[in-house]
């Protein structure tokens, strides 16, 4: 059974055949709309969300299928001390594909080996989070143009973000990219993902903690918020959770193509006044979010022999 838990799941081609279906879908949304007609998404969410799990919700309403789920862990039995390999095997009898966050890493994939549906990992701990990358790679090759030759600047929590290592992961098969890595010192990316993705690939990089002195060599700027909820302690959270604002005085050595990139929730990281300018990237990001989601829905129940 094919299921999504890390980016490197899907070959470059399968991403690229994805982003061609999103962009059809954007283009004639009416042609997919009854697709999934009485299939059913179980959304599985054991964690916070507004984006990842409305937007899995609206995809599967697009496609003219059905949702079902919870959306924290306390309204399901695994409050009742269920396992999440218990939980997989009963949704695989109502649902016919599962989207699920989780705190603990590696829980979804503990769902795909147990469920006899397909699994989306929907963010699982600090760890990853592939199909905010299937929406990154879809707005980076909208509005950049291409997935290959360009600099990308990751600005904030490198360590907890889960979303920043499933993009670097990505991003690692992709030819001419270079990336600067801009934290304070306590948030650095993990080494993990340095050694095994970054060093592994020889793909250049830089760590910097000045947001400033390499904003001009930006093509894509991509923020994220302190993970406050991954912190051990609260003093060091708050001692670090305004390290980067993006001001539009800070915006003044950037290049007029910019892409500015969030996966939000936006926190202090970006101030409003960036919202209304070209470059900010975010919002239109979200709507992306919800093609990639329906391609990737469409694909795996395919696969699967249920469409
Ligand atoms: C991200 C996540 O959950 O990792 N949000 C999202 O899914 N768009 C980023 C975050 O929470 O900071």
């Amino acid at each position: 059974m094919r299921s999504l838990i890390d980016i490197l799941d899907f070959t470059p081609e399968e991403i690229n055949e994805l982003i061609d279906t999103a962009n059809d879908i954007i283009a004639y949304p009416d042609k997919y709309c009854d697709r999934c007609k009485r299939k059913k998404l179980a959304t599985l969410f054991f964690e916070p969300s507004t984006r990842t799990r409305l937007s899995f919700e609206a995809a599967m309403m697009e496609l003219g299928g059905n949702v079902l789920g919870f959306s924290e862990a306390q309204s399901s039995s695994s409050a009742k001390g269920e396992s999440v390999a218990d939980t997989a095997k009963t949704v695989s009898c109502y649902a016919d594909i599962i989207a699920m966050r989780h705190p603990k890493e590696g829980a979804p994939l503990v769902a795909a080996m147990n469920a006899s549906i397909p699994v989306i990992n929907a963010g699982d701990g600090g760890h990853n989070h592939p199909t905010q990358t299937l929406t990154d790679l879809l707005t980076i090759s909208r509005e950049v143009g291409r997935l290959s030759d360009f600099t990308i600047g990751f600005c904030g929590d490198l360590k907890f973000g889960r979303t920043v290592h499933s993009l670097i992961t990505a991003l690692s098969r992709y030819a001419g990219i270079k990336v600067i890595l801009i934290s304070p010192e306590e948030l650095k990316l993990p080494s993990y993902v340095r050694k095994d993705v970054l060093d592994k690939n020889a793909i250049p990089y830089v760590e910097t903690s000045s947001l400033e002195s390499v904003m001009g060599e930006l093509d894509v700027l991509y923020m994220t918020r302190v993970q406050r909820e991954r912190f051990f302690n609260e003093e060091d959270y708050l001692r670090l959770k305004d390290s980067y604002i993006l001001t539009p005085e800070k915006l003044e050595s950037a290049k007029e193509r910019l892409c500015i990139m969030h996966p939000l929730p936006r926190v202090n990281e970006i101030s409003t006044a960036i919202d209304s300018d070209p470059r900010a990237a975010y919002f239109r990001q979200v709507n992306y979010g919800k093609y990639i989601r329906m391609a990737l829905i469409l694909k795996l129940l395919s696969e699967a022999g249920r469409i």
